[in-house]
């Protein structure tokens, strides 16, 4: 069975090979963040925010939950939003979803899944509004492609309808949102050009 001290052990040695490489690294760490970016995405283990997009801790501010969901109500996420957009003066928000998401593919199934499909029926009301658009797909994993896209766009459209993303824009701070998709067979980061800002 693993074993969770070796994780101390690995940190210690992280810490030790960090400063090595730069003495003023965690001086400079803690001395404040002033991330310009918020990145709302999935719990998915293998999606680390800052490193698939080569920046530094300190960077990018971060929520995850299971399919990069952004509900009106929930005051987690909605927290994050407020400290980050009012507080830390985020200049972009990204919705990023990732293909092959455990989250979308069982919003797609029948399967009992327990409590969360009370989460996941987020994601079935995205598949319910994108029905005609979902039904052209020609194999399940393209629906699941699909979905896991038009998720994106929907949570889009809810961090935008938001108070926190409508007070900032009406007191015309600089603030764009987007929405991108996450490859983990290459990789590769997209764009699905639904950015939003001000006046949009
Ligand atoms: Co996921």
């Amino acid at each position: 069975m693993s074993d969770p001290s070796m994780l101390f052990e690995n940190n210690r040695e992280w810490a030790e090979s960090v400063k090595k490489e730069n003495p003023d690294y965690f001086n400079d760490l803690s001395a404040q963040q002033t991330p310009e970016y918020l990145w709302i995405g999935c719990s998915d283990s293998r999606i680390a925010a800052n490193q698939i997009v080569g920046m530094e801790p300190g960077t990018i501010f971060v929520h995850r939950n299971i399919a990069n969901v952004v509900v009106h109500t929930d005051l987690n996420c909605l927290s994050v939003m407020q400290y980050a957009v009012d507080v830390l003066k985020v200049r972009h928000i990204m919705v990023v979803g990732h293909y092959g998401c455990g989250g979308v593919l069982a919003s797609l199934g029948n399967a009992d899944n327990g409590l969360i499909d009370n989460w996941l029926e987020h994601i079935r009301d995205v598949k319910r509004k994108y029905h005609v658009e979902l039904s052209s797909a020609e194999t399940d994993e393209e629906k699941a492609e699909r979905l896991v896209e038009y998720n994106v766009v929907e949570q889009v459209e809810h961090v935008c309808q938001t108070t926190v993303v409508r007070n900032a824009w009406k007191r015309g701070q600089e603030l764009s949102v987007h929405g991108w998709v996450y490859d983990l067979r290459d990789g590769i980061v997209k764009d699905l050009h639904v950015s939003r800002q001000c006046n949009d």
